[in-house]
């Protein structure tokens, strides 16, 4: 009797895994390079999709440079996702309403940081993101964003 395959493909969770990146990131590849590299905002988002693919997972990559975008993306992740893995960036060090919107989130989130921020200003030391992330990457430069998306498949 013929046996169907056990090699099925890794099922995709119904809902994305939205992969938020907050301001200036944009501009990456150009700005300061001695700091973050010369790997784009197009190519991470490459290399997540790249990424999510192999693991099962959908993703839906966004960028803003503004706090309430990002705070509506957060909001709208209530419904419609199954994850978040955020670089807030500048925000991460002062917005309460980003950590408020993560508060209310009941799913896995990643804090991601391309650089080492321990290893840069103090001001830079604290996180608002941090004390409701399910856990932080950091300083691993762009590899860490592949890194969260293991982590949420572990987690899903
Ligand atoms: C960053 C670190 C932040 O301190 C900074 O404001 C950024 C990028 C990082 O990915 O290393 O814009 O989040």
């Amino acid at each position: 009797m013929a046996r169907s395959s056990s090699k099925a493909a890794p099922k995709t969770p119904a809902k994305p895994v939205y992969v938020l990146n907050g301001p200036n990131l944009n501009l990456l590849g150009q700005r300061e390079p001695e700091i973050y590299g010369s790997t784009t905002l197009a190519d991470i988002e490459k290399l997540v999709k790249t990424k999510a693919k192999a693991l099962g997972l959908a993703v839906v990559c966004r960028q803003s440079n503004h706090e309430g975008e990002l705070v509506d993306w957060i909001q709208e992740a209530r419904e419609k996702a199954a994850a978040v893995i955020l670089n807030a960036a500048a925000y991460s060090h002062t917005s309460i309403a980003i950590h408020d919107a993560l508060a209310t989130l009941d799913m896995p989130v990643i804090e991601v940081h391309i650089s080492n921020v321990y290893k840069r200003e103090s001001f830079r030391h604290h996180s608002t993101v941090s004390s409701v992330a399910t856990g932080v990457i950091c300083g691993l430069g762009t590899i860490g964003y592949e890194l969260a998306l293991e982590a949420v498949k572990s987690k899903l």
